[in-house]
């Protein structure tokens, strides 16, 4: 039996449906602004999330990046969360391609950045200091949702403080099925005080590779030059569109199947003696050891199981996990742990 993979979300195959769909896609060369297929996945996503423009782009992490260096400058700053992932997951590359400062602020419990604590990290308007120029808050957050009136609240101050924003939204779409009712409404009104917002298309969405940028006219068209100064600018790349056309389609209401199986599986993890179950907003099940163990990754692996982590293990679940791996891996994590 193959092992239940559970590392992330992002270890997910093509359906035949969504091969289906890249095969056959309308092609042309994006670089010129004429592939068909990229073309509509850019308006169908800006669409969605009510943005003016989109920009396709070949991962998260250069989404972030064009966002970052869309708003700022040589020697301006953003402001991020401790454990966000433009900050400690990217390898630096707002300060390394991009000269911006990054300032770090610590996560209240629920994740969020208190609201006092973005204030007092904006800088005066004084030499002495780099221009405080974006905020940069990510949904979700280590699976966590964070709460709608919170987002807003944020960027109000932003803004009122003339700061731009920008939402990591690498999986925006997992918080808005999380939120009830029509996905594609709470992404749009998720997405709605910020003023850029990136998507990863493969994670849970599905598609093996692409994300996007979304944003205003101007923002797009600067992120535009950052993708093709980062090596993102891709030439028949419908067929890589075509893939995130079809998971924007058919595979975000099913993110409710996802987070169900991590609800099935915390419940099935309960009561082990030294393992503490975080119960699961949207996806990902996190299991707080009581203190390291050496090999058990390995050893878990050796049972069936794949899944990161050391003093707290991460297990993700996704569109090639069925209820009944979920019933395997409980089975080989309670003998293991
Ligand atoms: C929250 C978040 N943002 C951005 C990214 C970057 O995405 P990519 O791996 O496509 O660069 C990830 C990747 O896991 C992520 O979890």
């Amino acid at each position: 039996m193959p092992p239940v993979d559970l590392r992330s979300d992002t270890v997910t195959r093509p359906t035949p449906a969504m091969l289906a769909a890249m095969t056959t896609a309308p092609l042309g060369d994006d670089v010129f602004g004429d592939d068909p297929t990229v073309n509509a996945l850019q308006d169908r996503i800006a669409a969605i999330l009510g943005k003016e423009a989109a920009l396709f782009v070949p991962s998260g992490t250069q989404g972030n990046l064009c966002a970052l260096m869309s708003h700022c400058g040589r020697g301006d700053e953003y402001l991020v969360g401790q454990m966000a992932h433009t900050y400690r997951w990217e390898a630096g590359g707002g300060a390394v391609l991009g000269s911006i400062q990054p300032q770090p602020i610590a996560h209240a419990g629920d994740g969020t950045l208190p609201l006092e604590d973005i204030a007092a990290a904006i800088k005066p308007d004084d030499p002495h200091f780099a221009r405080t120029r974006l905020l940069c808050l990510e949904n979700t957050l280590g699976g966590r949702v964070m709460p709608p009136g919170y987002l807003r609240d944020a960027t109000d101050l932003a803004h009122e403080r003339g700061l731009g924003t920008h939402l990591d939204g690498a999986r925006l779409f997992n918080a808005a099925v999380a939120a009830g009712g029509d996905p594609y409404a709470a992404a749009r009104e998720i997405a709605a005080g910020f003023d850029t917002v990136s998507v990863c298309f493969s994670k849970g969405l599905g598609a093996p590779v692409g994300s996007a940028l979304a944003g205003s006219e101007e923002l797009i068209a600067r992120a535009q030059r950052v993708r093709k100064m980062a090596g993102g600018g891709m030439r028949q790349a419908g067929i890589l569109a075509a893939a995130a056309l079809h998971a924007l389609k058919h595979h975000v209401h099913r993110l409710a199947d996802d987070h169900a199986n991590a609800r099935r599986l915390a419940a099935g993890l309960a009561g082990i003696p030294g393992v503490r179950v975080r119960p699961p907003e949207t996806n990902m099940v996190f299991l707080d050891l009581d203190g390291e163990r050496p090999g058990l990754v390995e050893r878990l692996a050796a049972d069936g199981v794949l899944c990161t982590g050391v003093y707290e293990l991460r297990l993700v679940t996704h569109l090639d996990v069925a209820g009944t791996d979920v019933d395997r891996a409980v089975e080989a994590l309670r003998r293991i742990l």
